[in-house]
Parts: structure tokens; sequence; C-alpha cells
């Protein structure tokens, strides 16, 4: 039985949500229940009034200390820069001391893109493996504030997986709505594990978002997609993660996959209110990188590949006016689950992070993902498949000139190998099959190369043949790289 009745509601600091859309710039009180405008219909944003209580120097000093404290807040790599949140003191934080995650320099990766050098950030190592958990630390906190009874999002699995442990840890209802079939095991393995309510839907994606934006509508239920302002909050602190752990020095290029669009929204709006905070005196190029079969956003920025860098709103705010509205795409494939959305959410925020960046949106092919996949795996560093589309997309902004051989660039890794380990075992079994046309019912297969697959030997059980298969397979590898 879900409860309907609300808990009380505790009314927090001295920030707003604020309507993105110009025309409107509607303000709502932290505590409205919102996901978009009540006004226009336009995303909002959580904005600070007034000025910030310490300066750059004092929140540095502060932030590295908290380093080195036992407090349970300053264990989180989200909470420890509550300085950047929008929660009152006494909030009743929801945390599985989220963020954390390392930043690590990758060479096999960096020769791949012909880069000189280029760092890692591995949201994947999160507790219940993506980047998800830093925004749900603060959704489901601020779900608690609220009084909701009941969490719910659609997810292509690791919003769900998130939400579902968060969930559990604030002893709250949670049901989630997952494309059916179309969710690797591993995550929804997570999601039934941590005991929510998994409901598996006749569609895709953007179906379920559809129909979850309308249950959400219900005040006892409280819906945590990234449209979610607060989710958002969480998932912006990783700029300051990723800044204090390169001493403050500003990357030139950061580079992440875009599927509904929270997760660079999240990063344009951390880098630029740590500038605006004076903590930075320069903003890193963010550009995003779509799989080729779910690439609305790609579609829309190339169609503006007119507008020029002024216009765009580099350096300065946005007018969406110069832009055409995203052209959702109706049957997105790709094998890269957790991206293969064809209406992303948050695009208007997102364009905004990529435009007053100066940066770009581009496509990679299946092949070009499997490949990058595999060489973060040979730095290391295991991966999801749609956090390869970083490298693959680096790679090609590298040919083109975009990232220069000795720039300084990051690229963001959003959910762990073992998320999907079938995709993985098929690239390196070469029975990786990628569908082709846009539709499932009519689609044809076609198989990807294993470029740099790594398939098991099979041995009889005798020392001979050990040595032999392991020969052969150091023959192999040798020639790979
Ligand atoms: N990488 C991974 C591993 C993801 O799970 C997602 C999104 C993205 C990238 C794209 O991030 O949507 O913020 O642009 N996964 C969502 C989910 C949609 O339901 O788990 P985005």
């Amino acid at each position: 039985m879900i409860p309907t009745e609300k808990l009380p509601t505790v009314v927090h600091a001295a920030s707003v949500q604020h309507c993105i859309e110009s025309a409107c710039g509607a303000r709502f009180a932290l505590n409205e229940q919102l996901y978009v405008c009540s006004v226009c219909g336009g995303l909002l944003d959580v904005v600070r009034e007034g000025a910030a209580d310490s300066n750059a120097e004092e929140l540095r000093d502060i932030w590295h200390r908290r380093l080195a404290s036992f407090d349970p807040r300053d264990r989180s790599g989200v909470w420890r820069y509550r300085e950047l949140l929008p929660f009152a003191a006494d909030a009743p934080i929801v945390s599985l001391a989220e963020g954390n995650t390392p930043l690590y320099d990758a060479p096999r990766s960096a020769d791949y893109c012909k880069l000189s050098s280029l760092l890692l950030k591995h949201q994947g190592c999160n507790p219940t493996g993506s980047f998800k958990d830093t925004g749900m630390t603060t959704a489901v906190t601020q779900a608690l504030i609220l009084g909701a009874r009941t969490v719910v999002c659609a997810s292509t699995g690791n919003t769900a997986a998130s939400l579902a442990a968060y969930a559990a840890r604030a002893h709250l209802h949670c049901a989630i709505l997952v494309p059916r079939g179309q969710i690797s095991h591993g995550k929804l393995a997570q999601s039934l594990d941590y005991g929510a309510a998994v409901l598996e839907l006749d569609g895709n994606f953007d179906d379920a978002m559809r129909v979850i934006l309308e249950l959400a509508e219900a005040p006892s239920i409280y819906l945590v997609n990234s449209i979610n302002p607060f989710r958002i909050e969480g998932q912006k602190t990783v700029a300051a993660e990723l800044l204090q752990q390169r001493a403050w020095r500003v990357p030139d290029h950061v580079v992440m996959p875009g599927g509904n669009l929270g997760n660079s929204s999240a990063f344009g709006k951390g880098f630029k209110e740590l500038k605006e905070l004076g903590m930075i005196d320069r903003l890193p190029r963010l550009s995003v990188v779509q799989a080729e079969g779910a690439a609305p956003f790609a579609r829309l920025f190339a169609g503006g590949a007119s507008v020029s860098p002024a216009e765009r709103g580099q350096g300065s705010t946005v007018d969406f006016s110069n832009w055409d509205v995203v052209k959702p795409i109706a049957h997105p494939q790709t094998l890269a689950t957790a991206i293969k959305i064809g209406a992303p959410v948050s695009w208007k925020k997102a364009l905004r992070a990529v435009c007053e960046t100066g940066g770009s949106v581009l496509t990679v092919t299946e092949q070009e993902i499997a490949d990058a996949k595999a060489i973060i795996g040979r730095d290391g560093v295991g991966c999801e498949p749609a956090s390869a589309t970083t490298v693959a997309g680096i790679k090609r902004l590298v040919a083109d000139g975009t990232i220069s051989r000795d720039d300084d660039v990051v690229a963001v890794l959003t959910g762990h190998l073992l998320k999907d380990t079938d995709y993985a075992i098929n690239y390196h079994r070469k029975k990786l099959y990628i569908p082709e046309g846009d539709d499932d019912k009519t689609k044809k297969e076609r198989r990807l190369k294993g470029n740099y697959s790594n398939p098991p030997v099979r041995v009889k059980a005798t020392k001979a043949a050990i040595l032999e298969g392991l020969m052969r397979h150091e023959r192999k590898y040798r020639d790979d790289l």
C-alpha cells in the first residue's frame, strides 16, 4: 500500500527555482514541488539569491580541509561542496558517500586519440556504478524535505538503479519505469535487489518518460529524472571535485556522453557557478557525444552550424530564438542502451552549456564506441558502452583539429564496465550485432568488428596446451596496439 499523506515540509536556504526561459523568468520557492515552470512549461534552474557567504579562497580552504574529515557529509563528494547546494544545515541528507570518483591518466587512450595525454574522470566508481548517484543524493533528500512518500523515475537503467538504492536508504517507496528488454541485466539486477517496484514498459525510454511525467502529477509522488532541478544540483558538484583534484587548473576540454542531457547541463552549471564565485577564471569547452543512431541533439547542433559563435552565445547567454527546437527521433538505436534516447528532456540546458563554453556536439558510430571501450579497458579502466563515446568522440575532435595534440582534455566516464558485461563479452567474442534500420520490427543486424577484441583462449588441461595458448594470446595482443 502506497501512503498518500504528506510528511511535514522543511523550508530552507536563500535560493529559488527559476524558469530558464528569458521571456518568462518566473521564480518559485524551493519547497514548491515542480518539475517545469507552472507558467510557461520551461525548464527550471535552482539559483542562489544574493551573494555567497564565503569567498573563493575560503571555500578552497574549507573544501580542502574536509578531505581529512570523517563527518559523513564531508565523506560525500557531493555534500563536501555543500556551499554550492540549496539545502539548509539541518536537511535530512540521504547519502551513500557518493562522488569521490578517481581521475585517471590514460596513456593508451591518449595514444589512440593522438593526444599527448588524456584524463578520465571515472564517475562509474560511484556507489551504484554510475554518475547518477551524485544527483540522486540531493533529489532524494529533497523528496524527504517535501514530504513525498513515493519516488519514481523513467530510466534506461542507471537512474533506476541509483534511485532504487537511495530510496531504500530513505525508506521511501520507489517505482521505476524501464523499457522492457532494453536495459542491461546488471542495472536491472541492482534495481530488483534494492527493492524497487520495477515496471517493464512496452515501449522505449521516451515513452516511459512521457508516462512518468503524467504519473508525477500526484503530490505524494516525486519524480527524480534529471528534469528535476535538484538532481542537477547534486550532479553539478562533480565540476568542483574535478577542479579540486587538478589543483584548480581548468582543463581545455571536458567531453561527455549525451542522452537525456542532464549530465552536460549539470557540468555546465557547475563550472559556470565556480567561475561566478571567482574560483576559476575561464570555462572549459564542454562537448557532448551521442551515438549515431540516437543523436537528436547532435542533429540540432549541426543545424545551427551557420549560427556564429557570438550569436550562439559563446561567453555570454544563449538566445534560444537563434535555434530551432530539438526534433525527436522516433526509434533511436544504439547498443549503448544508457543513451538510447530520442527526445532528450534537458536539451535547452545542455545547449546553453555547450554554446556558452564554445564546445561542440558530435556523433560516433557503433564500431567507434566498441573499439574505444576496448581501448579504455587497456588502460585498466573499465566503462560501459555509453561512456566510451567520449574517447571515440575525442579521437574525432583531434582528427578534425577541434582539439590539439597538447590540449588538456578530460573524458567523463559515466558508468562502470560491470554495468553491461554482455556487451563486453560479445565484443571480445566478436559476436556484437548492431541493429540497422530505425524500427525494432524492420531492423536487420550487422556484426561489428572486434578490432581490439581479446577473446578467451580454449585449452586442453595440459601444461603444454596452456603454454601454447598463452603464446598465441600474447602474439595477438602484442600485434594489436
Ligand atoms: N552515460 C550513462 C552510463 C548513462 O546511464 C546515461 C543516462 C548517460 C551517459 C547520459 O546522461 O542522460 O544525463 O545525458 N542514463 C539515463 C538513465 C537516461 O535512465 O539511466 P544524460
